[in-house]
């Protein structure tokens, strides 16, 4: 079973709790999901591999650890998992990008594919599918299915806020891959959206709404 992991660092704690109120702007939204984001990379990339390198300080030749270099893929759910990628590309700027579209039928809560690009050799990148809402689990579902239905193995899911009923699904459906989440919160409500969250993710980060 992959990992499930609530990244409740003090100062994503802070940040989320920024961007939770109704009254921050467009604004402040995007650059607070970037920090967040960038946070979690941190932690979210603890096992990518390493390899010996041999160079020279100024006093000695010495080996020491660099990146084994494996290749990445970042790939944003659309639209919201767009304000997730710079925060990523900041610590991992070689990672290429595939774009996922998924939008949820706001009567049913069902999700609807309507566009995947994604690098030619994905089935052989670690994988970072990033989408700030957790909630019913079926965006993230359909979005795995469609990277699995392509060769990817290796993938990890980077949400900001989930709902136990979203993770519950989606770690039924995908059980090998790893959930990096900032928070878990309480339920959903009648409409699918989660309760407390944050609102419409997508309309508060492009101001849609
Ligand atoms: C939101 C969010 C997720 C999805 C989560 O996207 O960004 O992709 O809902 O809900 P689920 O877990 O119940 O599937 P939305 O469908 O609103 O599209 P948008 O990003 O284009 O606004
Ligand atoms: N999508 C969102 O953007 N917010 C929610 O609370 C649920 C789904």
């Amino acid at each position: 079973m992959g990992k499930f992991q609530v990244m409740d660092h003090p100062l994503i704690q802070h940040k989320l709790t920024i961007i939770r109120n109704k009254n921050c702007g467009t604004k402040v939204f995007r650059e607070v999901v970037d920090e967040i984001t960038m946070l979690m990379a941190y932690d979210v990339a603890r096992d990518m591999p390493l390899k010996d390198v041999e160079i020279e300080t100024p006093i000695a030749k010495t080996t020491v650890k660099t990146l084994a270099g494996k290749k990445v893929a970042i790939v944003p759910i659309l639209r919201a998992g767009i304000g997730m990628v710079d925060g990523i590309m900041k610590l991992i700027p070689a990672a290429k990008i595939g774009h996922i579209g998924m939008y949820r039928d706001e009567e049913t809560l069902e999700p609807h594919e309507y566009f995947v690009k994604l690098p030619a050799d994905i089935d052989q990148r670690q994988i970072f599918v990033v989408d700030p809402m957790l909630a019913t689990g079926g965006s993230a579902i359909m979005a795995i299915d469609a990277l699995k239905k392509r060769g990817a193995t290796n993938i990890k899911f980077v949400c900001l806020v989930s709902a136990p009923e979203g993770v519950k699904a989606l770690r039924e459906a995908h059980p090998d891959i790893d959930i990096y989440t900032a928070a878990l919160d309480d339920h959903l409500n009648e409409n699918g959206y989660i309760v407390p969250g944050l609102g419409d993710a997508g309309d508060r980060l492009f101001g849609t709404k």
